[in-house]
């Protein structure tokens, strides 16, 4: 890899941007941070850091969700809210040190409380040549993210986003690229969703806050087509990298 991007030059000699560094998508449960986060990965080729992801496997996994921790996960889940901080800072900790990570990453879900935030600043500034998170906040109205948490399928397979009410699959629940029943996430039901939005309103009104007195932050309507929006994303990380 050219040095200059080891060194987190944003920017190339085309004016294009190489090296994206660490973006935050941060918007409530289904204003669509998912949804962009797989578009982001595709245009730079670097991965997303999804701590819903990677707790739902933790959950998947017979022996780690039969420990105590993997209970007490489960039930904080199931109930809307926040795992504790320091458990989601270990499993990304653990996920920043595999190298697909060098060039940037699509943080979705993770910075969401001001701990994390604070925490996420200090271990980059402890590494040496690494650009700073830039945030991009993706806002919808609170009728719409019900609509969607409630109507929203996945497919287990390949991660694909579906909606039965704005992007349904083109065969009746199963995956158009490779035909696997869709399924449903657990806490998609109207009172855990209910309860997610709730939880995101109380705490997430510092870590927007903590990026824009640094000059780190930007917000784009997520009411728009799924393509619109990823267009004002790409805008807004195109003008914080300058
Ligand atoms: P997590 O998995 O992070 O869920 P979330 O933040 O609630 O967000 P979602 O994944 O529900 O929504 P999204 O914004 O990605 O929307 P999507 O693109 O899928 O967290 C789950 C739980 O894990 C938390 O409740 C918590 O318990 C725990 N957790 C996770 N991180 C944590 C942390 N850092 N600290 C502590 N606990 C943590 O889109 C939604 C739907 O809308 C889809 O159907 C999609 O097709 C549709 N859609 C998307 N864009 C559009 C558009 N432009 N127009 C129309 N429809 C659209």
């Amino acid at each position: 890899m050219p040095v200059a991007e080891i060194r987190g030059d944003a920017v190339g000699v085309s004016g294009k941007i190489v090296t994206p560094g660490p973006i935050l998508l941060l918007g409530a449960p289904g204003a669509g941070k998912g949804t962009q986060a797989k578009i982001l990965m595709a245009e730079w080729s670097i991965p997303q850091i999804s701590t819903g992801d990677l707790l739902r496997e933790m959950r998947k996994d017979p022996v780690r969700s039969a420990t105590s921790l993997g209970k007490q996960i489960r039930q904080i889940m199931d109930a809307g809210q926040l795992v504790p901080n320091d458990l989601v800072q270990a499993m990304v900790l653990e996920r920043l040190k595999l190298p697909d990570t060098v060039r940037g990453y699509v943080l979705d879900g993770f910075p969401r409380t001001l701990p994390q935030a604070e925490w996420l600043d200090e271990q980059l500034s402890a590494k040496p040549n690494t650009l700073p998170v830039i945030a991009v906040n993706v806002r919808v109205s609170y009728t719409n993210l019900l609509q969607r948490l409630t109507g929203r399928r996945n497919c287990p397979a390949c991660g694909r986003i579906y909606n039965i009410y704005s992007h349904p699959p083109q065969k009746d629940a199963v995956c158009d690229v490779d035909g696997t029943a869709l399924a449903r996430r657990a806490d998609d039901s109207e009172s855990i969703a209910c309860e997610r939005l709730r939880t995101h309103e109380a705490l997430t009104a510092p870590v927007v806050e903590h990026y824009r007195v640094r000059g780190r932050f930007a917000e784009v309507d997520g009411e728009l087509p799924v393509e619109d929006v990823a267009r004002s994303v790409m805008d807004a990380i195109a003008r914080l990298r300058s």
